[in-house]
């Protein structure tokens, strides 16, 4: 018997520590550290070696001698998944998907599994027991089973050491892992979901993962504060981090990447939550702008981006009459500091008088708008309320709003004007310092430039 050993571990970033301590010197969080039982690897837990039990020694090979082509990314049919991957699965990648309780990741999965034609995946759940999962499954395809072997399996267990010899056995082309914090490997004594726990096994799978070149998918529970449970050394172990996020009341649902190692981590997928199954949204603005019949006030259209993808949003302000001495300040899916900035420089540089005025701010869809373009179309929407004068429904904005009054620039301008002209803008107002990058006879939309708010307003009221 390996001697015990134990290690104190920060629940919360993961930071190991010899003695217990109070406050975690890393992140610095009160009260995390738990004692955790580390062994070392005795020779009565076999280790996992590689296909076929022989342990691979790796050697040095010349870098233009490696074999690698884009095709040998596979592609799934889920086109925005793959747009989040940077061009689909890479063999030998560890991909992890965070997310919270209910939002959706075992049925993102669990539907790629099903539409995935052709492959073997192996589908590993330490959560559900495999009449649920089969019920799950029965919502999400109708496809007959594939006749040649290939298709999804159902394991549920929990023991990585169980999953490698059943791995070996069935030689799938893809794992996915529901979810990490489940596993326990037999190398290591504390209680399954621990930060040791969850680093062994994911060290594991990743040994596994390039040495087989087998892509594994790790589906990990996020904690209150939105980072991935446990530590947050599995987000440096794994090549990609993709985040799955949306409000549960809401349909639609962000797939993010946050990390990625083959492609750009700017990258998003957005889905649509229905009774059967997840739907891909392959034109957002569609669904993030309202259909109205009648010209509404209070509401703008900006054009803002959301990584590196443009899409239009509806911005909806309500100005109103305070009932009370302190006038209410909401926003929702913005920044609620910015809106008191937004509206001091209205007060102050073009004399409305605000501060007596209830402003309630909402983007809609349930979104979160951190782009500064979205100012200009925000300071037109409280001024149309304000005024009670509506903005057309052809006009949209894309500009940021300085403390001055000024109109500023933005980023990746043209992709902006384009996404509003392909969706049948007339107008778009943007900065006059935007001009010089773009070519205007290129578009049929009519783009307006300004430097100052005053002008913008001149011309819409
Ligand atoms: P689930 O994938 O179990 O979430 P997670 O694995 O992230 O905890 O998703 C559960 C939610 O999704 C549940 O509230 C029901 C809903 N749902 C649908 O609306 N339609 C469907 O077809 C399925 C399978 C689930
Ligand atoms: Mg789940």
């Amino acid at each position: 018997m390996a001697k015990i050993k134990s290690a104190y571990f920060c629940q919360s970033c993961g930071y190991e520590s010899a003695k217990w301590l109070g406050k975690c010197p890393s992140c610095n969080q009160w009260n995390t550290f738990v004692e955790e039982i580390i062994q070392k690897p005795s020779a009565a837990v076999p280790e996992w070696k590689g296909p076929g039990g022989t342990s691979r020694v790796a050697k040095p090979s010349a870098i233009h001698e490696i074999a690698y082509t884009e095709e040998s990314r596979l592609a799934t049919p889920d086109h925005e998944f793959n747009r989040v991957l940077g061009g689909g699965i890479v063999p030998g990648s560890l991909v992890l998907i965070g997310g919270e309780p209910g939002i959706g990741k075992s049925t993102l999965m669990l539907q790629l599994a099903l539409n995935l034609k052709g492959k073997k995946i192996l589908y590993v759940s330490g959560e559900e027991s495999e009449q649920q999962i089969k019920m799950r499954a029965e919502r999400l395809s109708q496809a007959e089973p594939a006749k040649d072997g290939t298709g999804v399996f159902i394991l549920t267990e929990t023991s990585t050491q169980n999953i490698f010899k059943q791995i070996e056995i069935l030689e799938p082309d893809l794992i996915i892992i529901d979810s990490i914090q489940t596993l326990h490997s037999a190398h290591i004594d504390s209680t399954p979901g621990s930060v040791s726990q969850v680093r062994e096994c994911a060290a594991e799978l990743m040994r596994f993962a390039k040495e087989t070149a087998t892509p594994v998918f790790l589906i990990g529970h996020i904690t209150k504060d939105g980072s991935i449970a446990g530590p947050k050394i599995l987000e440096h172990m794994v090549d990609t981090v993709l985040q799955f996020e949306g409000d549960r009341h809401h349909v639609y649902r962000i797939l993010r990447a946050v990390k990625n190692r083959f492609g750009s981590a700017s990258e998003l997928g957005i889905y649509e939550m229905q009774g059967v199954g997840l739907r891909e949204v392959s034109n957002p603005s569609e669904i993030l702008l309202s259909q109205r019949d009648e010209e509404l006030t209070g509401i703008t259209i900006s054009a803002m981006l959301e990584g590196v993808r443009p899409m239009l949003i509806e911005t909806q302000a309500l100005v109103s009459a305070s009932a009370y001495g302190t006038p209410q300040r909401s926003a929702t899916g913005f920044d609620t500091k910015r809106m008191n900035m937004l509206l001091a420089v209205l007060e102050k540089r073009c004399g409305f008088r605000l501060s007596a005025k209830d402003v309630f701010l909402n983007i809609a869809g349930g979104l979160r708008v951190e782009d500064p373009a979205v100012d200009l179309g925000i300071i037109v929407a409280i001024i149309s309320s304000h005024e009670d004068i509506s903005v057309s429904s052809k006009i949209c904005f894309a500009a940021e709003v300085g403390l001055s009054g000024e109109i500023r620039a933005v980023n990746r301008i043209e992709h902006r004007i384009a996404e509003a002209q392909k969706l049948g803008f007339e107008q778009i107002y943007i900065s006059k310092y935007n001009q010089k990058g773009i070519d205007p006879t290129r578009y049929t939309i009519e783009i307006k430039t300004s430097s100052k708010i005053e002008d913008v307003f001149a011309s819409l009221f």
